[in-house]
């Protein structure tokens, strides 16, 4: 197989644009989320600290090893691991990231869909005042719950991502990204410098940041090692696609250092934007678990001045955040479908996004929308499967194809070729070839655990 013609198939701008796009798809629910919610689950500062070092030692590796492979073979995963492997079985990899990839999306969209839908209800001023958290929480419930909304509001969302992803790399992708992620920038840390101003704010970071090292567990660790994949945007060939598109000339290890920084700091930012505020409103327990951002910040917002600018704000920045990763998401088999089967962007575009709104119903109508899917507790399942399981098996996978396959060896010829003097090559190697998968190893043995 020769390489794919690349005036073809689109490519970054530059740099720059690259490591906005690639952190425009890991920065999303995962950061503002799920982030300050494992953060208040796991006692606070420690997780924290623990967090970071899994980024450092394994993220990091990982999304080097993603990028790479990418590159090199100038194609979607289905078809790198083909090009490095030809006739073996090791390009299952990249047909189950896009498996992976289209059912995380069917449910993320929806989850995305209610970041829109409390975007609306705060900007229209549906939080007052008088908004107590026993009807906040009601709201929510209701809101969750019916069917009408939650699959308006996951139809928007896939369909602003179908027509971005429609557009192609250059015109689509890279030029949203370039107007989102400065924005996101700023209200970030706007809300955050605002966060920090709150009577009682102290506390909040006390926890936030301050070590109990008595916390320390294992359960903490496989907490943050996972914590870590998903808001990476690894372990599903998304930074494979994303790779496929970065120059020979471009230093891979920076552009990955890059996009682990930003990620990492997008993070830690909203947990100072939710902890101050968390433990200025007496009677919310740091672990409230998934509901926290949907129930909680409502509440908060109605209580401070200038709430409804406060909250419209924060939730245009996580929809907006959202939609980045969601993008990604849908990238992963649009691009297969466009290098493997010839269809057109567009036709591809249209036909996964199509599909995937069918395969999120299910979940869209699982937290009460419908008795049946309610019980079995559809997204629960879907998100366990494919984000629990899934993800860290196609990070393992990875790590092997590349130190066993392909070859740390080849494979650092390769990130030579835009960065000369390659210092890191011995520590990245023992990462991706023996303390990444052995950490992976120990999150799947102990997957039972995780999940109570
Ligand atoms: N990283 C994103 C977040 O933090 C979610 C996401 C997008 C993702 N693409 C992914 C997670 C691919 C795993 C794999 O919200």
């Amino acid at each position: 197989m020769e390489n794919n013609d690349l005036s073809k198939r689109g490519a970054w701008g530059s740099k720059v644009a690259f490591v906005f796009a690639a952190a425009g798809s890991a920065i999303g629910l995962g950061n503002i989320w799920r982030f300050p919610m494992v953060v208040g689950q796991n006692g606070g500062a420690l997780f924290v600290l623990v967090y970071i070092l899994a980024v450092a030692l394994i993220g990091f590796s990982v999304m080097l090893a993603e990028l790479v492979i990418g590159r090199y073979s100038q194609r979607n995963p289905a078809g790198a691991f083909e090009f490095i492997k030809p006739g073996s079985l090791w390009k299952l990899i990249g047909y189950f990231g896009i498996l992976t990839a289209v059912c995380i999306l069917s449910y993320y969209a929806v989850i995305a869909g209610w970041s829109a839908g409390y975007l609306m209800k705060t900007a229209s001023g549906s939080f007052k005042t008088s908004l107590t958290s026993e009807l906040s929480d009601k709201i929510f419930t209701e809101f969750s719950a019916d069917p009408l909304q939650a699959i308006l509001f996951f139809l928007v969302m896939i369909g602003i991502t179908t027509l971005i992803v429609s557009k192609g790399i250059k015109g689509g992708i890279e030029r949203w990204t370039k107007i989102l992620m400065p924005i996101l920038f700023i209200l970030i840390i706007y809300l955050a410098v605002r966060a920090l101003m709150l009577p009682g704010a102290k506390e909040g970071i006390s926890f936030y940041l301050k070590p109990d090292f008595s916390q320390l567990s294992g359960k903490l660790i496989l907490f943050a090692l996972g914590q870590a994949f998903f808001s990476l945007s690894l372990g599903m060939g998304i930074m494979v696609t994303y790779g496929s598109y970065i120059s020979k000339s471009d230093n891979l290890v920076t552009s990955a250092g890059w996009v682990c920084f930003f990620d990492s700091l997008i993070a830690f930012f909203a947990g100072i934007i939710i902890f101050p505020t968390l433990f200025a409103i007496p009677g919310i327990a740091p672990a409230a678990g998934p509901g926290l951002v949907f129930k909680v910040l409502p509440l908060i917002f109605s209580k401070i001045p200038g709430g409804i600018l406060f909250g419209t704000l924060f939730f245009s920045l996580f929809s907006i955040a959202a939609l980045t990763s969601t993008i990604s998401l849908l990238e992963v088999p649009v691009a297969y479908f466009v290098d493997e089967r010839s269809w057109s962007r567009k036709k591809a575009a249209i036909l996964v996004g199509l599909f995937i709104f069918c395969l999120g119903i299910p979940s869209a109508l699982s937290s009460g929308g419908m008795a049946f899917f309610t019980k079995i507790d559809f997204m629960g399942k879907m998100d366990f499967i494919f984000l629990s399981l899934f993800l860290p098996i196609g990070a393992l996978l990875i790590c092997v194809f590349l130190g066993y396959v392909w070859g740390v060896k080849n494979a650092a010829q390769e990130i030579l070729s835009g960065n000369p003097r390659f210092k890191l090559g011995p520590l990245w190697s023992f990462s991706v070839k023996f303390l990444s998968p052995i950490a992976i190893l120990i999150i799947l043995y102990f997957i039972k655990t995780i999940a109570e």
